[in-house]
């Protein structure tokens, strides 16, 4: 450790008491992590079935994990302890860090925070698991805003490694420091994110979604092609249409929207009329039982073996794997271009977070860099839309004959 780390004043960065409102899927599996890492946890929500509901959810999940042989009773046991299900928010007045989880809307999050200051000890780090709102905003509530942070768990909670720690412009150094170091120890890897839109995955992400229903529109290709062209060219273990079936169409159509009027209407984050469409129509993926494919009552897509597969020749299927790719890493270049975090972090967080095969600043190394500016300008050639342009960095490291790692 450095020598000029600054020191903390929360007693021990271990076995923290840690305060969580909102008990629904984020809130129980944040509630989840903590516990297990020995932190004794309060599990806060305004809603009594909810609670309720989050006991009785881990009591299932951990008995599954001493089936498994993953833990014993007794660690089943010593995890459940660790969590008290409270009915106050006041019962958090003695919290070293209180991560919210409750619905993502910046009013109610700020009346909660302004009343959670007034309960819990000068020290204590107040932290956001927003998806799409602004730290900045969120911190605006507090008296002692520096204390604010965004650290946000991906879905399921438990078993996605990534966390994304995100400091304000009023988040103190040790803020972040702190908090990093307490994330790390629950065995997440941090990825540090600026406070943008979508901070580094759902902004990185967009294109793979975006473009995928792009070269859908333009009906170069359908739906199980396109996906099959990104898993078995690219070795994503999804393809776009199944992956926005997984998450809903609503939902994905929704980050997509929000991203974009974020963006002050950059046309790189354009939202998809096709996607809109299945959203409107209720065709919302697994689970509405019909989305791009249709699903069981298990979820599990169901195969029409009455239609044969279209024949597709190699050329179309690289093309498809080409275009998505070279707008993935064009995205991750200007993120990194923007500093919005380092490239170690972007590439960290898009495998971790939402499983990709690689990172993408080591796949434009892979690919060349020389490469994907050429393939982006033909893009842009082709189109003449903003929505192409390649990013300045990548221009400047082809110049240079520069790699990012
Ligand atoms: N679901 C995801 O995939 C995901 C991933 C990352 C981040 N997030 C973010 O996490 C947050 C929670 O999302 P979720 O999916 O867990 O929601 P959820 O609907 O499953 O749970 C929210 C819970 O908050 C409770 N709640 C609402 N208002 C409250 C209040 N004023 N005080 C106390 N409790 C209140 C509700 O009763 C509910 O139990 C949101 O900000 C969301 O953007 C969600």
């Amino acid at each position: 450790m450095s020598n000029n780390k600054i020191t903390s004043p929360i007693q021990s960065l271990k076995n923290l008491n840690v305060g969580i409102i909102g008990s629904g899927t984020m809130g129980s599996g944040i509630a989840q992590v903590a516990a297990t890492s020995g932190c004794s946890v309060k599990l806060y929500d305004a809603n009594k079935e909810a609670l309720r509901k989050a006991e009785t959810t881990l009591d299932k999940i951990l008995s599954r994990l001493v089936q498994k042989g993953r833990i014993d009773a007794p660690e089943k046991l010593r995890i459940q302890n660790n969590i008290t299900y409270v009915t106050q928010l006041k019962a958090l007045s003695t919290s070293n860090l209180v991560i919210e989880a409750i619905i993502e809307n910046l009013e109610i999050k700020k009346k909660v925070f302004s009343e959670l200051e007034t309960y819990v000890p000068n020290h204590c780090i107040i932290a956001s698991n927003t998806s799409s709102l602004s730290i900045a905003s969120i911190a605006s509530a507090l008296k002692n805003p520096e204390r604010c942070i965004g650290i946000h768990f991906f879905n399921p909670a438990p078993l996605m490694r990534l966390v994304e720690v995100i400091p304000a412009i009023q988040t103190k150094p040790q803020v972040l420091q702190d908090t990093t170091e307490i994330i790390t120890n629950w065995n997440k890897t941090v990825a540090v994110a600026k406070d943008t839109p979508g901070f580094i995955v759902n902004r990185v992400a967009r294109p793979f979604y975006g473009e995928a229903l792009r070269i859908y529109e333009e009906g170069l290709a359908d739906f199980a092609t396109i996906d099959h062209s990104l898993k078995s060219l690219g070795g994503f273990r999804m393809g776009p249409f199944e992956l926005m079936d997984f998450i809903g169409n609503d939902v994905n159509y929704t980050v997509t929207e929000t991203v974009f009027t974020a963006f002050y209407f950059d046309p790189r984050y354009k939202p998809s009329f096709t996607q809109k469409r299945f959203s409107e129509a209720g065709y919302l993926g697994r689970k509405s039982g019909i989305g791009y494919y249709k699903y069981d009552a298990n979820g599990k897509k169901i195969e029409d073996h009455t239609i044969s597969p279209p024949i597709v020749s190699d050329t179309l299927k690289t093309q498809i794997f080409n275009r998505v790719l070279i707008m993935l890493i064009n995205e991750a270049a200007d993120a990194l271009f923007l500093n919005i975090a380092s490239a170690k972090d972007i590439d960290n967080a898009m495998v971790k977070g939402v499983n990709y095969p690689k990172g993408l600043l080591a796949w434009a190394d892979q690919k060349g860099i020389t490469y994907c500016v050429t393939e982006l300008d033909k893009l842009y050639n082709e189109y003449h839309e903003d929505r192409y342009r390649c990013s300045p960095l990548l221009r400047k490291m082809a110049k240079e004959h520069k790699t990012f790692f």
